[in-house]
């Protein structure tokens, strides 16, 4: 018997179109955003904070925090030497802490092992704590022209579209996939305005509801558009309900404090305050409290985190004044209620306080 003939491969996904980034970049220069505050700078510290901040958090959110973190940790070794729990606290708010953790963990190394200053090859950045392949080599284009590739959600969503590539992007097969275009896509110059140009793109015409296809510089090559199938592509996740898990905390008051308790590192809201877990009756013993009341339940509060959906069910304690069993090396602290934005919060906890602040 002959032997088998070797497996086929699938066939790369992507022709070669020297057309795709002649037009986008062409059209990132004319019609994209030149003026966000981390554009026209090629210091590696603030483009690498920028591409942090804009991971999970849209440009509007992030355009004030950028401002203040930047006013507070002015550069890399600002960063680096700052205590971690002022690190948190200029980040409360943004949500997914541990970007926070690892952005000083991140800077810390660059200090040790280069000495302050940022490697420059995608595959090095990709190295640090907190860097992903999309990332890092976003930090390389803008920082220092590398000819590297980007795959966020945006982009995949364009990359999707414009070469129909089916299936979920994030599933392991397709990302590949998409990866593999994204590299055969590169031009050979000019890839500032080429990566900018897949972002802005992603971000301002080929959105996920109701595409701008009349305004797209890729009309008539993309064959979503040709075909009319820019809704069913890219495949949206397959349904999976995410797990619900309920949390019941107490809020101790005493006047014009409430009693915090720093989470421990590992798990949600790690290293930050929240009110500690347990209903007031269970809870006021462990910290020597003497509630004046039975305590009162306020409305449930539902937050979506990645891997599942937290319902919080608060409760409201008043307690006797000139209480001193908080003890912040013990990870109690008693904060002042309308003085709470400053603190490291999360966003959930900070609603609460506004409801105290209010009530
Ligand atoms: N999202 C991720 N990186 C970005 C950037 N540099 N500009 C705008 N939006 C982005």
């Amino acid at each position: 018997m002959p032997p088998a003939p070797p497996r086929r491969r699938a066939a790369p996904p992507a022709p070669d179109c020297p057309e795709f980034a002649t037009r986008l970049i062409a059209w990132q220069e004319r019609h994209g955003r030149h003026d966000l505050p981390w554009q026209r700078t090629r210091d590696p510290y603030r483009i690498w904070l920028s591409e942090i901040m804009l991971q999970q958090t849209q440009v509007g959110t992030v355009i004030p925090y950028y401002a203040r973190f930047l006013e507070r940790f002015p550069d890399l070794q600002a960063l680096a030497a700052a205590p971690a729990t002022a690190v948190l606290e200029c980040w409360a708010g943004l949500g997914y802490y541990a970007r926070a953790r690892n952005l000083h963990r991140c800077a810390q190394r660059v200090v040790a092992e280069y000495g302050g200053n940022f490697p420059q090859e995608a595959e090095k950045i990709a190295e640090l704590p907190g860097i992903g392949r999309s990332t890092a080599a976003a930090v390389a284009a803008f920082a220092f022209g590398a000819r590297a590739a980007i795959l966020d959600g945006n982009v995949k969503r364009v990359l999707a579209r414009c070469f129909a590539v089916d299936g979920f992007p994030g599933q392991a097969a397709v990302e590949r996939r998409l990866w593999t275009l994204a590299e055969s896509l590169l031009p050979a110059a000019r890839i500032e305005a080429y990566t900018q140009g897949l972002m802005d793109l992603g971000a301002t015409l080929c959105t996920r509801t109701r595409p701008r296809c009349d305004d797209c510089p890729l009309r008539g090559l993309c064959i979503a558009e040709r075909e009319g199938r820019q809704t069913s592509l890219p495949a949206p996740r397959p349904a999976k309900t995410r797990p619900e898990r309920e949390s019941t905390v107490t809020l101790f008051t005493d006047g014009q404090r409430v009693l915090l308790e720093r989470r421990p590192p590992q798990g949600i809201w790690g290293g930050l305050l929240a009110p500690p877990e347990g209903r007031p009756e269970a809870l006021a013993a462990r910290f020597g409290l003497r509630p004046c009341g039975g305590g009162e339940a306020m409305p449930a509060l539902r937050h979506a985190f990645t891997h599942f959906r937290l319902t919080l069910r608060p409760w409201h304690c008043r307690v006797e004044a000139a209480t001193t069993a908080a003890d912040a090396a013990a990870g109690h602290e008693w904060v002042d209620i309308a003085a709470h934005a400053s603190a490291a919060l999360p966003t959930p906890v900070r609603k609460l306080l506004a409801q105290l602040a209010a009530g």
